[in-house]
């Protein structure tokens, strides 16, 4: 391929390099030669069938690295979304610069100047020649804009005219990883790390670059690489020379690396005997670090400090605050112009249950409050958007209007741990979305959290979004779904004043088709998906029902009470929900200003959704539409999981409209969802039936008149065990196998018909049991037998793999005798839970 030269209107030659060619032809070869790229996740850039309308010859002004690889991507993007027609040679083009270069370039540009990140897109036309001019405050800012005019291009946009000035809103948009450094991630569930590897840097960092490019096309700034817990090994010679391995590969891209640091590293690692940080070798030793640091990775971004938190060591070791913990790591970082980022996340986990006062959700505002205006300036408190810990839902951390004179960033959950794990599709933007809006009243004045942690609110320089992302080798986020929420992420960190829909409907039309009627149907499912999970999960504020001990997967209602976690709903016999007013509760409400507190103090000016975050209410009480707290919280279970179901059906309407393999891929992952939904519905709903004592006006809570129990088949090798926690299984019970084959039997009794016959087991580690069912002998076809082999949390029966299999439109008549075979495999017993006779649909 030869090098096209082009001379500019005032001379200047811009040799794009050889290099830069072969990139784009190697980016041009079919994704599904890599093993992780981009195109995989968003950037596809298909052809939309309109004429693209816009030149497609690329020239920078400059030669910097991030200017050259806005050129490559354009010239990518252009290439496939003009179906592969060659790019122009002749006069017209698009021209990429600073504005620096441009007012070089063409004296008469209007633009004086733009911040860094910025850009300015427009059209000129000339006698003959027509240009779009992408113009970045700095190469970044030029590579933000090809990006931007590719979104727009690829879903479809004429931008022959176009014009386009945007900046982001706010200066840190990074993303965490938890990688560990054998390659493990913590709460990553699309496989192992795309860093690191048996405790080295991984040689191959083709996905990193993939994985910068992502990040890049939706303005992410920086990539924290490793996990929060257990940091020091990271700082060793020769992991920083693989971690600026890694800075290479992302550099290109804009995205800048930085590191967990545990406050622990002087002695751990530096072989002090204190990490005292008010010691004076404490300090010496971090200033000497972060110079080592900088030796390896100039561009370095800074630290991420998880401390005090959870088992990680910390600063009240020695009777020293966050404060002098951030400032001691920011006066190293300071002379390199890198940032702490320092998390709210310091609560104490050995909380006395007994204590009414006592209450994890305060811990941050109580902590970080009195040191406000003490943090250096180039600290970051990184603050979860809600008190507690990521949960289906939470009010919005009070410490966002408690720290005034503090740079604050917020901290947001991608990867989905207490969110069904990549499992249960759940969009995140909408509920990210209400955070950002939320007007925390700081003064009596208007103050959304957007506003503050952009640092407009309080005049502070830094402050931004932070996304925990834990991608891995798998499909980036393990489920192809899930990737709207990292799409997301980036696009409210650049602009929360983003609709989540409109959010949605671009990611879709990118990522999937750019037909109308498929945006439409995707975009509505990826909007009701977060109300519906937290409807079968956690519904007025009771958090994620889930086991907070042990998967923060499935159900386990009691997993949060009594323990010294502070994740406590408090239920009892009369009611349920943690008092935190002042009057009579912890007094967590006081940490919100005034006019916010007032809403949640009263009971009755509480919203519904956060009902049970803020009072303890008898399950009697009426909710503003004036139905009872319990007959909520059934309805509630039963709709998120209709809700559920019906995700299935809207699936099934985009066959033959959508990818074949992204349509074979997605659906059984619904299918799967729907039935995991079904299990928590009926646990939440017969743990407070029967703790309640109260029924459901419908009848539907704890009787299940279609179903037929193991425990009450007749077994053959089958033995009945205790499921626990017991609302996990249906009744409580359910049979395993210790024989080479085991089966139950039961004589149907109901009336004749076609129905789904929905098998409930327990698909658990350590093997592969196969099942088989059975009608009078008969199996009732193809999907009469499957194996168990998912790999789903917790090695016992649980709610975390309880696991529907679905036979369809099955035959049925009284008398008929239907019978499940299981034959277990190594440590997973084949159990079973029970068999339902559901209404009949056909196969999907
Ligand atoms: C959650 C999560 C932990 C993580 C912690 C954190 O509690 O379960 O794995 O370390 O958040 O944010 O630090």
């Amino acid at each position: 391929m030869t090098e096209p030269v082009r001379q500019s209107r005032h001379g200047s030659f811009v040799h794009l390099r050889l290099a830069v060619f072969v990139l784009v032809a190697l980016a041009m070869l079919p994704a599904v030669s890599l093993p992780q790229t981009a195109a995989q996740a968003w950037p596809t850039y298909r052809a939309t069938g309109k004429p693209l309308r816009v030149p497609t010859r690329v020239d920078t002004l400059g030669q910097s690295l991030l200017e050259q690889t806005a050129a490559i991507e354009l010239r990518r993007g252009l290439l496939a979304l003009s179906g592969g027609a060659p790019l122009e040679t002749g006069p017209n083009n698009m021209l990429l610069g600073t504005v620096e270069e441009m007012h070089t370039d063409h004296p008469k540009t209007a633009v004086q100047s733009l911040e860094p990140d910025e850009f300015l897109i427009t059209a000129r036309r000339g006698d003959l020649t027509r240009e779009i001019d992408i113009i970045g405050g700095s190469d970044r800012g030029v590579l933000y804009g090809a990006y931007a005019f590719l979104r727009d291009l690829s879903q479809g946009a004429d931008m022959s005219n176009a014009s386009l000035h945007e900046r982001p809103a706010m200066p840190i948009r990074w993303v965490d990883e938890w990688d560990n450094l054998d390659g493990s991630i913590e709460r990553g569930y699309a496989g192992r790390s795309i860093f690191f590897d048996n405790g080295h840097v991984r040689d191959d960092l083709g996905p990193v670059a993939e994985y910068a490019r992502l990040l890049a096309s939706v303005g992410i700034n920086g990539c924290n690489l490793n996990n929060v817990n257990n940091a020091s090994d990271f700082f060793t010679p020769e992991m920083l020379r693989g971690i600026a391995r890694i800075a290479e590969v992302m550099r290109p891209y804009g995205v800048r690396v930085g590191l967990s640091a545990d406050i622990a590293s002087p002695q751990k690692i530096g072989g002090l005997n204190t990490f005292d940080p008010l010691d004076p070798g404490v300090q010496k030793w971090w200033a000497a670090k972060v110079n080592d640091i900088y030796g390896f990775i100039p561009d370095f971004a800074g630290f991420t400090v998880k401390a005090d938190s959870e088992g990680q060591p910390g600063p009240a070791s020695f009777g020293r605050t966050p404060a002098d913990a951030a400032n001691t790591l920011a006066a190293a970082l300071a002379l390199h112009h890198g940032v702490v980022l320092y998390r709210a996340f310091v609560y104490n986990h050995h909380l006395d249950w007994h204590d009414p006062k006592a209450d994890r959700a305060r811990a941050a505002y109580d902590i970080f409050h009195p040191l406000d205006g003490k943090f250096a300036p180039n600290v970051i408190i990184q603050t979860k958007e809600g008190p507690i810990d990521f949960q289906a839902r939470e009010p919005v951390s009070p410490l966002f209007g408690g720290i005034p004179q503090t740079n604050q960033a917020m901290e947001l959950q991608i990867t989905q741990e207490y969110m069904g794990q990549q499992r249960h599709l759940v969009y995140l933007a909408p509920m990210w979305k209400e955070v950002l809006d939320f007007d925390m009243r700081v003064g009596g004045a208007s103050t959304p959290v957007k506003q503050v942690i952009s640092g407009q609110a309080f005049h502070r320089p830094l402050g931004g979004m932070v996304g925990v992302a834990c991608v891995g080798r798998e499909a980036w986020l393990g489920s192809p779904l899930a990737l709207a929420n990292l799409y997301a992420f980036g696009r409210l960190a650049w602009n929360p004043n983003l609709t989540p829909e409109q959010i949605a409907a671009e990611w879709t039309r990118q990522t999937i088709s750019n037909d109308s009627s498929v945006v439409r149907i995707i975009t509505a499912m990826l909007m009701q998906s977060w109300p519906a999970y937290e409807s079968y999960t956690g519904p007025l504020g009771l958090q994620t029902l889930t086991d907070i001990t042990g998967s923060h997967y499935g159900p386990n209602v009691e997993a949060s009470e009594r323990n010294g976690w502070g994740q406590w709903h408090k239920a009892d016999q009369q009611g349920v929900g943690f008092d935190r007013t002042v009057a009579t509760g912890s007094g967590y409400v006081g940490q919100y200003q005034p006019e916010v507190a007032k809403i949640y103090e009263n009971v009755a000016t509480t919203p519904d959704n956060m009902l049970l975050f803020f009072h303890h209410v008898p399950y009697t009480y009426k909710l503003h539409d004036g139905k009872t707290v319990i007959q909520y919280l059934y309805d509630s279970h039963y709709q998120g999981a209709a809700q559920a179901a019906q995700f299935v059906g809207e699936w099934e309407r985009l066959k033959g409209r959508v990818d074949p393999a992204l349509y074979a891929d997605v659906l059984p992952r619904l299918i799967y969802q729907a039935g995991h939904a079904v299990v928590w519905r009926d646990a939440v709903t017969q743990y407070f039936l029967k703790l309640g004592g109260i029924p459901d006006e419908t009848g539907r809570a704890g009787h299940y008149p279609r179903r037929l129990e193991a425990e009450d088949a007749r077994l053959t090798g089958y033995k009945i065990v205790d499921v626990n926690p017991w609302e996990d299984a249906s009744g409580g019970k359910a049979v395993s196998c210790d024989e080479a084959t085991c089966s139950a039997e039961w004589t149907y009794k109901g009336a004749a018909g076609r129905f789904n016959l929905a098998v409930q087991y327990f698909d658990l580690q350590g093997g592969v049991a196969k099942f088989a069912l059975s009608i009078n002998g008969q199996s009732p076809g193809p999907d009469g037998s499957w194996p168990a082999d998912d790999h789903l949390p917790t090695p016992h029966p649980h709610g975390d793999n309880s696991t529907r299999h679905l036979a369809y439109n099955v035959a049925l008549k009284p008398g008929d005798t239907i019978r499940v075979e299981g034959a277990p495999d190594g440590k997973d017993r084949a159990s079973l839970d029970y068999v339902e006779t559901l209404p009949a649909t056909p196969a999907p």
